[in-house]
């Protein structure tokens, strides 16, 4: 459920007619729904409310400060995943001890700023990390706390980019390393053993894969004995995006908790799309419209892959839909971006109102994974990201300028080696 809607013909972010928005900023810019977003989170807590986890949001889905200060807020924690992270974790007030770690790349750098803030957990995905981990706490003559990602070899049926829980990919440590690592847990003294992680993947549609990871996990513990304090779920549960048959958060937590509930651990749960991805729009305008020789229609708009990378790298689906609703024929577009590359696009052959340049496009399901990557490919300024409250309309950041796209960057005198 989110809070984008049609009335009289014309689309609503909450009480604002996105219309409205469009005339008074610069296309294209992100849209957000503070109702929906903070709801999803809630969803999530009641829905798991028998096990009460500590839901830390992941930042990597949308790491704008106000979003994650506005969950902050509401009670999450904050799943990261680089230093950058953990410095807007910081810069929001949520407190070390609600923050948890995951990356199989963490530098030695990021590692001592995480053990001096006093993260709750690392999410360790391999030995040779869990041994920088100690050298580093040992140095700083300090404990680190931890949590092992296991890759529990289980299938999420998602896109291969967003499965992480298969043993041919790179994420966490199979079963056979992690129980040799709690075998020899005193080889690392200066860190405390204190979980599991596991997260399979993203955009995981049905509770099964979840099931199985987790009784794998349970498994796992209880063959070899083996006590934990936290057990972390990672991240993953789907939305709708096109015509998914998306479980909710009640149908998760219904196959979910009764496996976990009377367990001697507490939980951790990651989400991230769930959360952010019905919570968040891309708007844009509709620059040109033309139709090549071999009879296409193009419908070109002023965002492009730089500003959501999804469909081009996940050819992931987005809803297009018109912020004013018309009486017309409809025509198969491709609406595609500015940029320079074929690859460019935001939906291919899309049944849609006959479009007139000029007018405003809304990309839906774009609130997770969409600023977020969003780059500067091309020198493009990455767009504003925008808040609605109920009337309000409040910018959470400003578009890029021109001079943004050539901060740091100084030119030499001259081009000389000496
Ligand atoms: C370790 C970890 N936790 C949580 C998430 C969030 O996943 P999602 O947005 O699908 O909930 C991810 C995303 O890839 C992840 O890698």
């Amino acid at each position: 459920m989110h809070d984008f809607h049609y009335k009289n013909g014309e689309l609503y972010c909450e009480k604002v007619l996105i219309s409205t928005i469009a005339k008074e900023y610069p296309t294209p810019f992100y849209l957000y729904s503070y109702n929906t977003i903070v709801g999803h989170f809630n969803k999530i807590k009641e829905a798991f409310k028998d096990v009460d986890p500590l839901i830390c949001f992941s930042m990597k889905s949308n790491s704008n400060l106000n979003i994650c200060k506005a969950l902050v807020n509401e009670g999450a924690g904050l799943d990261i995943v680089s230093g950058g992270e953990l410095f807007k974790a910081l810069k929001v007030g949520c407190s070390a001890e609600n923050i948890v770690y995951a990356s199989v790349g963490k530098t030695e750098e990021e590692i001592k700023e995480a053990i001096e803030k006093g993260i709750l957990l690392f999410n360790v995905e391999s030995v040779p990390e869990l041994i920088m981990i100690d050298t580093v706490a040992k140095r700083l003559n300090k404990k680190a706390t931890a949590a092992i990602r296991v890759n529990p070899d289980v299938k999420p049926y998602t896109h291969d980019y967003i499965t992480t829980g298969t043993k041919e990919k790179k994420f966490g440590v199979d079963f056979k390393t992690a129980e040799d690592i709690f075998d020899n847990a005193n080889k690392y003294s200066n860190v405390d053993l204190k979980g599991l992680h596991v997260h399979i993947g993203s955009q995981i549609t049905e509770a099964k894969p979840f099931v199985e990871a987790i009784e794998r996990v349970l498994d796992f513990l209880k063959k070899n004995n083996i006590e934990i304090e936290w057990l972390n779920l990672g991240g993953g549960f789907g939305i709708v995006y096109e015509d998914e048959k998306a479980s909710t958060a009640q149908d998760f937590a219904g196959k979910i908790v009764p496996l976990i509930k009377d367990k001697p651990f507490k939980v951790i749960l990651e989400p991230g799309r769930f959360i952010m991805g019905n919570g968040g729009v891309l708007v844009c305008k509709v620059l040109y419209v033309k139709t090549s020789s071999a009879g296409k229609r193009f419908a070109i708009v002023d965002a492009g892959m730089n500003d959501l990378l999804r469909p081009s790298l996940y050819e992931a689906h987005h809803d297009i839909f018109p912020i004013v609703k018309r009486e017309s024929e409809t025509h198969k577009y491709d609406v595609v971006g500015p940029i320079c590359e074929s690859g460019d696009y935001l939906a291919l052959g899309r049944e849609l109102q006959e479009i007139i340049p000029g007018e405003y496009l809304s990309v839906m399901g774009a609130g997770a994974y969409g600023f977020s990557m969003a780059s500067n490919y091309n020198s493009r300024p990455r767009p504003a990201e925008l808040l609605v409250m109920d009337e309000a309309v409040k910018v959470i950041r400003p578009a890029e300028t021109r001079q943004d796209l050539i901060r740091g960057e100084k030119i030499l005198k001259e081009f000389k080696a000496k």
